[in-house]
């Protein structure tokens, strides 16, 4: 799904620096961003498209998502057998093509793939690591909106250890999944254009042997079917949504829904093993996120809530309206994180992993706020505690170029909130606040940059703010 803005002056170089990187965000991107364009002479070509790229653009996963296409929605129509750790079922992508395509790649780890339709016509289809290449009857002309519909099964394999990032994606557990898939590990359960640059609305429709429960994103669309001992859960995520927050955990729970003292619905839910603590999530997921709607602007979603299973992770993920904790009990600091990521994160996503701290700066700056609101720690005493750490990784890593082989540092999530703190004393409370609003009502349910965060900083405040920026997110030094 793409949600273009017009390009201010003051960012358009360096919007365009981004544009001509991210191939999937630039709808006048040419054919010759594709790595694998064939020498064809141009003529032909035009006429039978060209092969889509096997990544978005983005440097540091250069075949994380693809080039070609945009993806407006996924229709996932799945069964899992816990016993047998097998998911089976139809994945439906509709999307529309960013250029004349011969052929283009989806990212899927492991399965088997047993066919592929494009607009319901057998297309052909081949599998080298994890890109799954279609090819059409028909070549797709530019700006066609197309369905590809893949059936697939087998048993889903979870990313393990790669790069400092733990275990991430379709997890099995004892009694289900634990489905967590931040960075690139929405390929391990459904095949899909893999990269945060291109958000999606989505349908679920997940059927499990009758007495799991299944939690997808957004909200029930009415009550489970059960038929012949299994039972089938259909949920809707209406607003767009990067490809990691897409969950459908499973297993036994233990649900409580209502709405919150504002009025929104929340649904929250935990293994049995946690359910004395249910009552506990559910309140403060309630309370929380009606805060932070007084604090970062409206809520962007219909629904909030939280999920606590029993994977022994040691993480917990942002998973748009449904965070998930995993194998631990969430205290209200944490719960504050992953709301606020609903915000920073899930409705304003980023661009390319390296602008992380957009997320977990300020979902860490968060926390500071959240303890403050509560007469705990001031965020000013949480910023002169961490400026006064020798923890080396702070000043050796700036925290405005996430690396990829260790994208969840500490730097981006402390000295990125650590950034912010400094900003708000520069600009002043009124306008800082003003700024997060401005910055989430802006790109809501959209993609942003740095750059354009430090371009909006810069027009609200009507200061030039280079100087701060460039010690606080680009320098591998503490500031002075
Ligand atoms: N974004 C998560 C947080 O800070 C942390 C995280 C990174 C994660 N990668 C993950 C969680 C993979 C689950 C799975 O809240
Ligand atoms: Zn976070």
């Amino acid at each position: 799904m793409q949600l273009t803005r017009p390009v201010r002056p003051a960012t358009a170089v360096l919007l365009a620096t981004v544009l001509a990187t991210v191939p999937g965000l630039a709808t006048a991107c040419s054919a010759s961003d594709g790595a694998t364009a064939p020498s064809a002479p141009p003529a032909r070509a035009q006429e039978g498209g060209l092969p889509g790229a096997d990544g978005i653009g983005d440097p540091d996963f250069p075949t994380d998502g693809n080039g070609g296409y945009d993806v407006g929605h996924y229709a996932l129509k799945l069964s899992y057998d816990p016993a047998a750790t097998r998911l089976s079922g139809t994945a439906r992508v509709t999307a529309t093509a960013t250029q004349a395509l011969s052929r283009f790649n989806l990212d899927l780890h492991g399965f088997t793939v047993r066919s592929v339709t494009v607009d319901g016509r057998a297309a052909g289809h081949s599998r080298a690591d994890d890109e799954l290449v279609v090819t059409p009857a028909q070549p797709l002309a530019k700006g066609a909106r197309f369905e590809v519909a893949i059936d697939y099964a087998g048993r889903p394999e979870p990313v393990r250890n790669s790069s400092n990032l733990g275990t991430y994606g379709f997890i099995p557990t004892k009694d289900g999944a634990f489905v967590t898939a931040e960075p690139n590990g929405a390929r391990t359960w459904f095949p899909s254009n893999d990269h945060p640059a291109d958000k999606a609305t989505f349908d679920f429709d997940v059927t499990v042997p009758a007495g799991l429960t299944v939690i997808a994103n957004g909200e029930l669309r009415g009550r489970p079917v059960t038929t012949g001992g299994r039972t089938t859960f259909s949920w809707r995520e209406t607003h767009p949504m990067v490809t990691y927050l897409a969950t459908i955990t499973m297993g036994r729970f233990e649900v409580r829904t209502g709405r919150s003292p504002g009025g929104l619905p929340v649904y929250a839910a935990t293994d049995p093993r946690y359910r004395e603590h249910l009552d506990f999530l559910y309140r403060t997921s309630a309370k929380v996120t009606d805060y932070w709607s007084t604090v970062f602007g409206n809520y962007p979603f219909s629904s909030t809530g939280g999920v606590i299973d029993d994977f022994s992770a040691g993480y917990a993920l942002e998973n748009q309206t449904k965070p998930m904790y995993g194998g631990f009990q969430p205290d209200e600091s944490i719960i504050a994180h992953e709301l606020a990521h609903q915000w920073f994160g899930d409705s304003v996503s980023i661009t390319r992993w390296k602008d992380l701290w957009l997320n977990e700066g300020f979902a860490t700056y968060a926390e500071w706020l959240w303890s403050e609101h509560n007469g705990g720690t001031t965020a000013a005493r949480s910023f002169q505690d961490y400026y006064g750490s020798e923890q080396a990784a702070l000043w050796k890593y700036p925290p405005g170029v996430a690396r990829p082989d260790d994208l969840f540092n500490a730097s981006v999530y402390v000295r990125g909130a650590m950034t912010l703190h400094v900003l708000r004393g520069r600009i002043g409370d009124d306008t800082f606040f003003r700024l997060l609003r401005a910055w989430t009502g802006e790109h809501r349910y959209g993609n942003a940059t740095t750059e354009q965060f430090i371009a909006l900083a810069e027009k609200m405040s009507g200061k030039q703010l280079d100087d701060l920026f460039d010690a606080w997110l680009y320098q591998p030094r503490r500031p002075s």
